[in-house]
C-alpha cells in the first residue's frame, strides 16, 4: 500500500511442509476449517517464492489482477484460486486496487507434494504486508489455511502443529511451532513415483471422503490420540514413536479415502514397492518411516545420518523416478520490500 507514495512491493518465501499427522476433513468448507488437528514438518530450499503489489497501475488483463507462475501467465484454475485469495485480503485490509503477483515454485505445482501448502504460506505474507497489514504469526496462519489448508502450517518452520479450533470463524484454527528446525537433525526422503498431475484435488478428495467413506467417523475419531502421540514423540525426539504415528496415520487417511464412493486411490505400483523397501530396510535395522500425501509418492522419515543409505534404496525401488533429500527448514519469511 502507498504510505509515501509508491506502493509496497513484497516478496516473501515459504518451504512446503509434509504431515506426519494428517489432516483429512473439513469442518467448514466456506472458511476452510479442517475437522481435526495435524502435524507436519516444514522442509528447506523446497518452496514458493511470490511477490506482491497492490497498486492503481498493476498490470491487469481485463481489468483484474496479474498473476504469473514461474515467468509465464498462471494458469486460469492457479489464478483463480490466486485472485480469490487477494480478494480476502482486499476485504481484510480495506485496499481497492488491482494486484501483480508474480510466484516462482522449486516445489512440481499438483503432483501430490504440497506445492500449495508452500504457496499460500507466501502469498499470505506477501499479500497482507503490501496491504499495509502486520499479521502475528497465528493470525498469518489462520490466513494462510483460507487459500489451503497445509498452508497454514508453513508459517512455521520445522515440526508443527495445526488446531482444528473450536471458534465458528476459525480465529483459533491455526497452527504453531512445536520444535524449530535445528534442534532435530532428521530427513525426508522422497520417491517421485510418477509425473502425472493427481487425479483428484484434496479438497475434493475430503468432500467426497467425509460425505461418503463409511470410515470416516472412525478416522476423525483416531486423529487426536495420533496428535498426542505424535507432539510427545516430537518434544522427545523420539524417531520410531514418531515414525510409528505418521504410518499410521497416513495408512489409516488413504483406508478412509479409498472406502469412499466412488473410490479414491492415490497409489500406484511404485508406491506399494517403496512402501516395501521402507519394511525392508527397518528389518534391516535402519529407523526409516514412510508417509503418503494426495499423490502416489513416499515419503521417507529417517535419521540425517540414514539417508544415505535409504536414499539408495528408494532410487533402487522399481517404478521410482527420482528422489530428493530434504531437511527441516525456516518458517514463512519476507526476502525482500521496496517502493516501486
Ligand atoms: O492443504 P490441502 O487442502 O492441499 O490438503 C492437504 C492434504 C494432505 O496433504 C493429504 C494432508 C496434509 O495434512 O497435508
Amino acid at each position: 500500500m502507498s504510505i509515501f507514495g509508491l506502493p509496497l512491493s513484497v516478496t516473501a518465501r515459504a518451504g512446503t511442509n509434509i504431515a506426519l499427522v494428517k489432516y483429512w476433513g473439513k469442518r467448514d468448507v466456506t472458511l476452510n476449517l479442517p475437522a481435526t488437528g495435524s502435524l507436519s514438518l516444514t522442509l528447506a530450499n523446497f518452496g514458493s517464492e511470490t511477490t506482491v503489489r497492490f497498486a492503481p497501475d498493476a498490470e491487469a488483463t481485463e481489468g483484474g489482477d496479474c498473476i504469473s507462475l514461474d515467468g509465464a501467465p498462471a494458469p486460469p484454475r492457479f489464478a483463480e484460486r490466486v485472485i480469490r485469495f487477494l480478494d480476502l485480503v482486499r476485504r481484510e485490509a480495506r485496499v481497492g486496487l488491482p494486484a501483480e503477483v508474480a510466484t516462482r515454485n522449486s516445489v512440481p505445482t499438483a503432483a501430490g507434494l504440497a506445492s500449495s501448502a508452500a504457496g499460500f504460506a507466501a502469498l499470505a505474507l506477501a499479500a497482507s504486508r503490501a496491504a499495509g497489514m502486520n499479521l502475528p504469526p497465528p493470525e498469518l496462519s489462520a490466513l494462510a489455511r483460507r487459500g489451503s489448508g497445509s498452508a497454514a502450517r508453513s508459517i512455521f518452520g520445522g515440526f508443527v502443529e495445526m488446531a482444528a479450533g473450536v471458534h465458528r470463524d476459525g480465529s483459533d484454527a491455526c497452527a504453531q511451532a512445536l520444535l524449530p528446525a535445528g534442534v532435530w537433525d532428521v530427513r525426508l526422503v522422497v520417491a517421485i513415483t510418477s509425473d502425472a498431475p493427481k487425479a483428484i484435488s484434496s479438497s475434493e478428495a475430503m468432500e467426497l471422503t467425509a460425505k461418503t467413506s463409511p470410515y470416516y467417523a472412525g478416522w476423525l475419531q483416531a486423529v487426536p490420540q495420533d496428535l498426542a502421540a505424535a507432539r510427545a514423540a516430537v518434544l522427545a525426539q523420539d524417531l520410531p514413536a514418531l515414525g510409528g504415528v505418521a504410518e499410521r496415520s497416513a495408512m489409516r487417511m488413504h483406508a478412509c479415502a479409498m472406502a469412499a464412493e466412488p473410490p479414491i486411490l492415490y497409489w500406484n505400483t511404485a508406491t506399494l514397492a517403496a512402501m516395501e523397501t521402507v519394511r525392508r530396510l527397518r528389518v534391516a535395522g535402519t529407523e526409516a518411516f514412510f508417509t503418503i500425501d494426495a499423490g502416489p509418492h513416499v515419503k521417507v522419515l529417517c535419521a540425517a545420518r540414514d539417508a544415505a543409505r535409504v536414499e539408495p534404496a528408494l532410487a533402487a525401488t522399481p517404478g521410482v523416478l527420482r528422489t530428493l533429500v530434504l531437511a527441516p527448514g525456516p518458517g514463512a519469511e519476507i526476502v525482500r520490500e521496496e517502493r516501486r
